[in-house]
Parts: structure tokens; C-alpha cells; sequence
């Protein structure tokens, strides 16, 4: 089916989420990447079911980090012992239900992330200790390097820290150190991973640990809700390589089994989200386009201030068109996705594609916010339709 006519037959807002566009991303990830270098998928970018089968299918395991997530990750069908469980402040009820589902990998944060995995954990589990090191690329969105909520950091760490001894069932597996995303410049992504590794080396040899998991994160870049492509990595399987050769000689055998992480590489140019123009207005001079798609189906998070700004821009539109403001529906001034979108006279009841939308889109958007219906989704192989599927926000009884 073409876009226009899933517009017609699922109605809009609608995102479009195609499958051959995950599997050419996972594709093009994998072939980035040194040979050896295990991927997870982090569910938090897109957490739609069809999207995780088809990741999952093609041999990369997942990073969640919530009971839905996980609940995601099982209904689709990925396995525990490929599931690693990640993010600060999980709670003991958390931890215990997801070893209770299988999963047996875990990312710790703190002293206190560990001694409650060890007392939930009924049966032995394996934890990375994430890692706060030193900042180093120009990023969309830093974790650690800097202040944050995340990891230990790596200075603190002396020889034989309690963090890495094993208790109860927990056993220390190795680090994890995811820093940034979006970093778009391949040497400087290069610089980041690099960084990572050596961090992770120099807490190996002052705390004693030999880590059997290396996770260095990873930052992959992808477009947000404008034209154009995923970064490419030429120099990076060779690069990485050769600072992992440097710093974890044997890692090629798999001592350690060295991963990297990755949301919106995998899924960010599948996604795109059509919307309707409901009307088109003059305000002191500036052309407005109200569309049925505000923050609440599309960069909820950028509305915040929190994500990427917003600056949606259709795609197929000519670069001459004059700018416009694209905003949504809702009954507030912030329901913006662009202020200067370039739409060739659109016209009330047009159909706008707006592209790169896979990733961090529905799920990131403040659904419940003034109560609209939660756009649809539709997940298309070629010109099939596989799924098709809406949310809801509904309250129950607790
Ligand atoms: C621990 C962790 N892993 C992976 C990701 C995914 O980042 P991206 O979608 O930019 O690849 C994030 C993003 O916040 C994260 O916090």
C-alpha cells in the first residue's frame, strides 16, 4: 500500500514503521563494527513488538530498562539470557520479576542497584557495573562523563571494591559504560568508544576485576523528523579494532565479549508519521499549518526542552517553499513540531509524510497529555501491512 492510502484506510495521525528499513540498519550497523562486536537493541527508541521480533530475528539482543520493556522483549520472544537489563533506580519488585522472567544480565548503577539485585536474584545472575568516565565528543544527549544519575564513577573505583564482589547470587561480569548519543562525527564517536574502552582498562587494572562483558555504549546517529540519512562510519570497524586490540588484547577470542548499544541507528529511518493538515492561518505575519499530529503523537520530550528541538520538516517539499510554522492540535501555544517547515502551499485535508520518525517518536510524546487518542500505528514488510495497532491510556481500578 502506498502512504496515501494507509492514510485513507487507518486514518491519521499514523506512523508507518517498515521493516526492510530495520533490517538494512541492522545491516549497516553490523557491518560498522569490528566482527566480534556483539549489538543490543535498546528498546526505549521503539518498543513496538513487531520492531523487536525483526531486530531480535536478525541477531541482535536487546537492552531494556522497565517492566514494560521487558514485557516487550518477552512477548517477543527474545530469550532472557539475551536481555540485558539496564537504567538507574530499579526497584526490588523490578529486578526480582525481571530474573523471575529469565533475564540473567543486568546493568548496576550504584552500591545499592547491586545489593538489591543480589537479594531479589533467587538464582545466579551476571552484572556489569556501569562506568562514569571522562566526557569527551560533542553529543546530542550526555549520560555520564559529567554530573548525572548514572553509573559509578570510574576514579572512585580502588583495588577489590565492594561493588565488584560477588554476593548472593550476583556475580560481576564485566563494565558498561554508555556516555552519549548522537554523536555524528566518526572520529569523534571513535574518540568516545575509545575513551570508553580505556576508561573500563584502567578500572580493570586498579580494581583487579577481569571482565568477561565489555559494553562501551554507543551514540550512533540517526535524523529526527527531517529528511535525510543515517551517519555513516567508514573508518570505524578498523579504528575500533585497533584500540580494542591495544587496550583488551584477546578480546578477538572473546575475552572479553566486547557489545556496543544502539536505539535510533536501528530503527529511526523506518518510521514515518503522516498527519493531516486541519488548517492553515495567518498570525502577525506568520503562516501557521494545524496538523491532527502535535507533542502528543510526535517529540513529546523535545517539548520539554529535553530531547531534540523541534523542527519537523515533511519530506518531498521543495526547499523554496516559504517557512511555515507546523503546529498540532492541542490547546497550547508549546504544541509546535516546527517553526519554520518548508510546505509548499499545503491545503486543509493534505497529507504530510514527516520522515525519520522510528525512533523516539510515539512512545517519547505525552500521550495522555489533553486527552486525544493515541495515534495508530501500522508495521509494513514491502507493500504488505503486518500489524496495525493503537495504544490507549486508560485508567483502572488499583
Ligand atoms: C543506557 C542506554 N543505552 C542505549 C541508549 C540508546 O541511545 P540511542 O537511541 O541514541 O542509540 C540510551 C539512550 O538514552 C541509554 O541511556
Amino acid at each position: 500500500m502506498t502512504l496515501d492510502e494507509l492514510a485513507r484506510e487507518y486514518g491519521t495521525p499514523l506512523y508507518v514503521y517498515r521493516l526492510d528499513a530495520v533490517r538494512r540498519a541492522v545491516a549497516d550497523l553490523t557491518a560498522a563494527l569490528p566482527p566480534g562486536v556483539r549489538l543490543y537493541y535498546s528498546v526505549k527508541a521503539n518498543p513496538h513488538p513487531v520492531l523487536v521480533r525483526a531486530v531480535a530475528d536478525s541477531g541482535v539482543d536487546v537492552e531494556i530498562s522497565s517492566p514494560g520493556e521487558l514485557a516487550v522483549a518477552r512477548s517477543a520472544g527474545v530469550s532472557g539470557d539475551r536481555t540485558l537489563y539496564t537504567g538507574p533506580a530499579k526497584t526490588s519488585a523490578e529486578l526480582a520479576d525481571a530474573v523471575r522472567a529469565g533475564v540473567r544480565w543486568f546493568s548496576v548503577e550504584s552500591l545499592a542497584d547491586r545489593s538489591r539485585l543480589a537479594a531479589a536474584a533467587d538464582t545466579p545472575v551476571d552484572y556489569l557495573v556501569r562506568l562514569s568516565g571522562r566526557a569527551t565528543a560533542a553529543a546530542g544527549l550526555r549520560m555520564t562523563g559529567t554530573a548525572s544519575q548514572f553509573g559509578v564513577d570510574a576514579d572512585t573505583l580502588g583495588p577489590d571494591p565492594e561493588i565488584l564482589r560477588p554476593t548472593g547470587n550476583a556475580r560481576p561480569a564485566g563494565f558498561h559504560l554508555f556516555s552519549a548519543t548522537m554523536v555524528r562525527d566518526e572520529a569523534a564517536l571513535l574518540d568516545e568508544l575509545s575513551t570508553n574502552l580505556r576508561t573500563a582498562r584502567k578500572v580493570a587494572d586498579r580494581t583487579g576485576h577481569r571482565p568477561r562483558v565489555l559494553d562501551l555504549g554507543g551514540g550512533f546517529a540517526a535524523p529526527f523528523a527531517t529528511p535525510g540519512r543515517r551517519e555513516r562510519y567508514p573508518a570505524l570497524r578498523a579504528g575500533l579494532g585497533r584500540e580494542l586490540d591495544s587496550a583488551w588484547p584477546g578480546w578477538r577470542d572473546g575475552y572479553p565479549q566486547v557489545a556496543v548499544e544502539s536505539g535510533r541507528y536501528l530503527v529511526a529511518e523506518a518510521g514515518i508519521l503522516l498527519t493531516t493538515v486541519l488548517d492553515r492561518k495567518y498570525s502577525f505575519g506568520r503562516e501557521y499549518v494545524l496538523c491532527d499530529a502535535g507533542v502528543n503523537v510526535l517529540g513529546g520530550m523535545s517539548g520539554l526542552g529535553r530531547l531534540l528541538a523541534p523542527a519537523a520538516q515533511p519530506q518531498d517539499q521543495p526547499e523554496s517553499a516559504p517557512p511555515v510554522v507546523l503546529a498540532g492540535p492541542l490547546c497550547t501555544p508549546l504544541d509546535v513540531l516546527a517553526r519554520t517547515a518548508r510546505v509548499a502551499d499545503p491545503a486543509v485535508g493534505d497529507v504530510l509524510a514527516i520522515p525519520n520518525v522510528g525512533a523516539y517518536g510515539l512512545t517519547a510524546s505525552l500521550l495522555a497529555f489533553l486527552g486525544r487518542p493515541v495515534a495508530a500505528e501500522v508495521v509494513v514488510d514491502g507493500a504488505a501491512v503486518v500489524d496495525a495497532r493503537r495504544l490507549t491510556v486508560t485508567a483502572t481500578g488499583i
